[in-house]
């Protein structure tokens, strides 16, 4: 049976007592498919025996825009539900005050993989997300922590921060979980409209179109960017818009000059002011 717990110092009391190893699954909550796919990896990771811990905390101090933080969607009863049938073992499921003094004043800053994608169209997100990130493995103290690779960039970074900070948690990515049209889950996807969620598999269907690219050899990166932008952008509807499209290092972010290493072909892309985002892996 599980038992949700808001404060620090009891989850950390709680969490020594389980017995290891211990993974950890951070989310924001509005939990779907894709975050029970990590609670089951993180369970297999463990196993039978292990303990498994979801954290589920709206982090404010990642969010760039305020309407974003007021319409994120909250079903904590729900989530719980759905957290005991996948036999999680600890739910942490603090309030802003229990994790943030009003004055608080110390933030995680990474400098050169947020150069681009979302850390140059969402200015201090990722500083709100590092930051949260090093807080729960510092109160929860689990040996692995499973991540989705979705958010490719941000997976990226709690790689490259455990690594630069010494953090003693084992960083592990797990697979995009998609509906069966394609779309990548999201807990944003509830805002869309009926037809905003009809359309948007064109995002998937976009960078599957720019990836095709590579099976005749293509290595110049605007031949990718054209592909994707042209079907993104094919009879779009009118509250469609790109935030960005980039074609990045697959290791390091920055833009490559030619598609001949591993690169991540990546996008963010607005219906209205609901914010989607998805990646493809091109290997030439
Ligand atoms: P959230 O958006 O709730 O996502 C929690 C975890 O679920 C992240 O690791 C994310 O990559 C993963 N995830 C979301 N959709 C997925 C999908 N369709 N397939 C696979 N994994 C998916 O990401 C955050 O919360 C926050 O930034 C957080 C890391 C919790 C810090 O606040």
């Amino acid at each position: 049976m599980i038992t949700p717990t808001a404060d620090v110092n009891s989850v950390r009391a709680l969490l020594k007592e389980m017995p290891n190893p211990v993974a950890l699954v951070p989310t924001m909550g509005a939990l779907h498919e894709g975050h029970l796919e990590l609670l089951r990896a993180a369970r297999k990771k463990v196993g039978a025996h292990g303990t498994v811990a979801i954290s589920i905390f709206v982090n404010p101090i990642q969010f760039d825009r305020p309407s974003d933080l007021t319409n994120y969607p909250k079903t904590l009863t729900e989530d719980l539900a759905l957290c005991e049938a996948e036999g999680v073992d600890v739910a942490f499921t603090p309030q802003k005050e229990a994790l943030y003094q009003p004055d608080h004043s110390v933030l995680v800053r990474e400098s050169l993989l947020t150069r681009h994608l979302c850390g140059a169209t969402r200015p201090g997100h990722f500083d709100g997300v590092l930051t949260i990130v090093l807080k729960l493995f510092n109160i929860l103290q689990p040996d692995f922590a499973i991540f989705g690779k979705k958010d490719f960039q941000q997976l990226a970074l709690i790689h490259r921060m455990a690594r630069d900070l010494d953090v003693p948690v084992e960083v592990i990515g797990h697979p995009t979980v998609r509906d069966a049209d394609g779309l990548a889950l999201s807990s944003r996807n509830a805002r869309l409209s009926s037809e905003q969620r009809a359309d948007a598999p064109r995002i998937r269907r976009a960078l599957l179109a720019a990836r095709n690219l590579s099976t005749s050899g293509e290595q110049r990166p605007a031949a990718y960017l054209d592909s994707a932008r042209t079907h993104l952008l094919a009879e779009a509807p009118s509250d469609f818009s790109i935030d960005y499209l980039q074609l990045v290092d697959a290791e390091t972010l920055q833009p490559v000059a030619t598609v001949t290493k591993p690169t991540v072909l990546a996008t963010a892309c607005f219906y209205n002011d609901t914010r989607l985002i998805d990646n493809i892996e091109i290997c030439p």
